[in-house]
């Protein structure tokens, strides 16, 4: 096939992600990929401000993490971990339990941000259904939040921009509290007074609170403080109801501390991560817990395992990806991104089509007054010479740790001059 009919074949055959096969967006062919720049089949080069949604931390092509996959290629692509392990897994599960809280000791490795949230859930009723409390079988959450499109996943995102309404005699019914607000670094009253309501009528029925903390991502890329975390781990703890910490966005450095919940100097029950876990390298994610929830389930299976579960060559760019990560300057990087976020993104305030502007570690965003059109902006991206993919009304930067200042600028010009000629009425 010429490269000129792959975008043809592309829109008739394959969906993307949020896409529709009767009306497909046009998509780019990408080629090759190498540190900041994806090189697309027409020979143009695009500065990535995406890593490829939050995951390619280290860039792409990296040498040390084409080194880790080839070596455990050579050993062996796969095999089933029922009844078996394997030194990747092991190896991977050391490094997550020495950067993660100590209390977290166990770890369940799952195929996909997703699963990882499933799996999540499992544990939590599955431990309060060994304890003798089997009416524990639902889950509080906030709005806003956004924890992935499986089934029990899409049951926790956000009720009115999640996907509820189309499939709302399917999705198990949870309960759901105010958007986490805060107002000069403090929880706003209404929103706790929101959290706790729902805890005090309903405790006896939840097993867990489930919060991406500090960032909520595609659920609105909306931040708030730790003092708001803080509470509500003291309210889960007074209600007897575990602590679900969705970290598969925030986890890996992206907001500044290596976990978001370092922040309030808290910890959860029970933890999942992914995306940059592998550095953007492969589809692995994990679910952490601590000693009360792993050895709470009991004799119990946990029941959950799926075919490709800590899939070696996954688990072994892992471990690379966060050898590369601690070794690396990453707080001055991520530090570094966030000050020139501040300084080259504030512009836009100016600009009649814009909302508002918000940075938080190594994520910008510029939210508008209204939503854009995808069709009509992101080729504009694409001529600019960048990489962003806004969704809603928010267009966000969140670049690989090792972009270089010039290529920052190069995207939040880009921001600029492409909203700047977005009509303002
Ligand atoms: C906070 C959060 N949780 C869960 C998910 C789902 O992860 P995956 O797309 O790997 O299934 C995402 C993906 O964007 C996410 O941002």
């Amino acid at each position: 096939m010429q490269q000129s009919d792959w975008q043809r074949f592309d829109q008739q055959h394959i969906w993307h992600p949020y896409t529709s096969m009767s009306e497909p967006l046009q998509t780019f062919p990408v080629v090759a990929a190498k540190g900041v720049y994806l090189e697309l089949a027409d020979g143009r080069r695009l500065i990535d401000g995406m890593s490829s949604w939050w995951a390619a931390i280290h860039g792409y092509n990296h040498p040390r993490l084409n080194a880790a996959i080839t070596q455990q290629l050579d050993a062996m692509a796969h095999v089933m971990f029922g009844g078996l392990t394997h030194p990747a897994a092991i190896e991977l599960t050391e490094k997550l339990l020495s950067i993660t809280d100590e209390s977290l000791q166990h770890v369940f490795f799952a195929d996909s941000g997703s699963v990882a949230v499933e799996v999540s859930i499992k544990m939590a009723i599955q431990y309060y259904a060994a304890q003798g409390l089997p009416a524990k079988q639902k889950l509080l959450t906030v709005r806003g939040g956004y924890h992935g499109d499986t089934f029990g996943a899409m049951a926790v995102c956000d009720p009115i921009n999640g996907m509820h309404r189309l499939f709302e005699n399917v999705l198990a019914q949870h309960f759901f509290a105010e958007k986490p607000r805060c107002e000069a670094g403090k929880a706003t009253q209404a929103s706790i007074e929101s959290f706790k309501n729902q805890l005090a009528q309903h405790h006896q029925e939840i097993a867990a609170v489930i919060l991406e903390p500090i960032v909520q991502g595609a659920g609105g890329m909306h931040f708030y403080c730790a003092e708001y975390l803080q509470i509500v781990r003291a309210l889960c703890n007074e209600y007897n109801v575990l602590l679900i910490l969705d970290e598969i966005a925030t986890g890996f450095g992206r907001t500044g501390t290596l976990f978001a919940y370092e922040y309030a100097n808290i910890c959860p029950d029970i933890l999942c991560v992914g995306k940059a876990l592998t550095g953007g390298y492969l589809s692995l994610a994990a679910t952490l817990t601590n000693e009360r929830v792993a050895k709470g389930i009991g004799k119990q299976a946990l029941m959950h395992g799926p075919t490709f579960m800590a899939n070696p060559l996954a688990c072994r760019v892992a471990c690379a990806s966060i050898d590369l990560l601690l070794e690396s300057d990453w707080q001055i990087q991520v530090q570094t991104i966030e000050t020139q976020l501040q300084q080259g993104l504030k512009i836009c305030e100016t600009l009649p089509q814009v909302a508002e502007v918000r940075v938080k570690g190594a994520i910008g965003v510029v939210e508008l007054k209204h939503a854009v059109d995808m069709a009509e902006i992101q080729p504009k991206f694409v001529e600019q010479g960048v990489w962003l993919r806004p969704f809603g009304k928010l267009i966000y930067i969140m670049p690989p740790f090792i972009i270089k200042e010039n290529e920052l600028d190069k995207i939040i010009q880009s921001v600029f001059q492409v909203i700047s000629e977005l009509a303002s009425d």
